[in-house]
């Protein structure tokens, strides 16, 4: 019996298996809203057989997106949007579909990867002024983000709710909060990004305090019965940094408020990062977390092998294993994977007539005939 094919749960959401697809920014929206591109890669993505597709950070107001092109949920035209696309993916595939709920704080207003992923100055077409918690700019010579006062945090809590009520509208099966990579949340946690004197800043309890706020009002405003859920980064490879420490006393503050399980990411936060990067290097976090809190976590990184994978969850290290470049370089991973492994898994009847000979009951009720 694989580990890695047996269901699983976040909360009260079913899994049919342990695979997540992790969530990959496309930078091509339009002010925001899905465009056909999303239709045809979360549609393909959701044929490949994992349990549970998280979409793109998805940014809860323009100024939080990291590029002019990326995927936001804001107003009525980028709800719109998304449930043509989500209505279409749900017409065949049973997927769960979650959304990673995000602000790119000071890594707002970028250029694309795939246009060098620079800063754009502020008065150029695609740029606009970053906000974050200290007037700190991500990376020297960039221009600084403006510091975000009383009010303006209140503006990014209540996006945040008002984006986690669309996504609920939009019938999304789980929420998670981006804290991780750098962006506005993990600045916040980070003494890096966050300077500030006031009760957002300084000790480990005042940083928490932001994040565990926006926390408690997505909770709030999406279903109780389904799950919220945070990415994090375990720790910033910088000296002085956002440590595992403070990710464990995270994990536990998130807990207490109803967080159904961490994402365990990391880096991000500052050009200075040293990152020792390797095959599932970021698992021994995922590990520490599931040890020492108690919730479910998904360990992400470099996790590109069936039996890896299978590994790091049947030895406990981690409830759940998502993957994101090992899905885009082959979105029929889990097939693969199930093949290798001896186990059943999910393809659409379309394509049933593809499941090799030598595997014949690879795909869950898989029955054709012809005259
Ligand atoms: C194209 C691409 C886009 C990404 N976008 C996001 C994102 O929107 N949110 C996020 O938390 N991580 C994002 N990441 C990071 C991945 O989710 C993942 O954590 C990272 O790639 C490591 O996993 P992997 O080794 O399986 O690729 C992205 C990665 C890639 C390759």
């Amino acid at each position: 019996m694989s580990s890695l094919f047996a269901p699983f749960r976040i909360g009260a959401l079913r899994l049919a298996n342990r695979i997540v697809i992790a969530p990959m920014c496309q930078y091509s929206a339009q002010a925001g809203s899905a465009t056909d591109w999303h239709l045809i890669h979360l549609g393909h993505l959701a044929l490949s057989g994992a349990a549970l597709l998280i979409v793109e950070a998805t940014a809860v107001s323009a100024e939080g997106r990291i590029t002019a092109t990326d995927l936001g949920l804001y107003n009525d035209d980028n709800e719109a949007a998304l449930a043509r696309v989500l209505t279409a993916v749900r017409t065949y595939s049973p997927i769960a579909i979650g959304m990673q709920l995000a602000h790119a704080g000071r890594k707002a207003s970028s250029r694309a990867p795939w246009n060098g992923g620079a800063q754009v100055p502020r008065d150029e077409p695609g740029g606009w002024q970053a906000v974050a918690p200290s007037a700190l700019p991500h990376a020297p010579g960039e221009e600084a983000p403006r510091a975000l006062d009383a009010d303006g945090i209140q503006r990014i809590r209540d996006d945040f709710a008002a984006a986690a009520r669309r996504a609920a509208r939009l019938g999304i099966d789980g929420v998670e909060i981006h804290a991780a990579h750098g962006y506005l949340l993990h600045q916040f946690l980070s003494p890096i990004a966050n300077k500030r004197t006031d009760r957002y800043g300084g000790s480990l309890e005042n940083r928490m305090r932001f994040p565990l706020e926006v926390f408690e009002v997505v909770r709030a405003a999406f279903p109780a019965e389904k799950p919220v859920w945070a990415r994090i980064s375990a720790v910033d490879w910088v000296p002085g940094g956002w440590d595992l420490e403070g990710t464990l006393a995270l994990s536990q503050a998130l807990k207490a408020r109803g967080c159904a399980a961490i994402h365990v990411s990391s880096g991000g936060v500052s050009p200075q990062q040293k990152i020792q990067v390797g095959p599932g290097y970021q698992v021994p976090f995922a590990a520490r977390v599931k040890a020492e809190v108690g919730l479910p976590t998904i360990a992400v990184g470099l996790i590109t092998e069936a039996e890896q994978a299978e590994a790091i969850v049947a030895s406990g290290q981690a409830d759940a294993v998502s993957l994101a470049r090992a899905m885009l370089y082959d979105p029929r991973w889990p097939w693969h994977a199930a093949a290798r492994l001896g186990a059943r898994v999910t393809a659409p009847r379309q394509y049933w007539r593809s499941q090799p000979r030598e595997y014949k009951d690879l795909f869950d009720n898989a029955a054709f005939g012809a005259r």
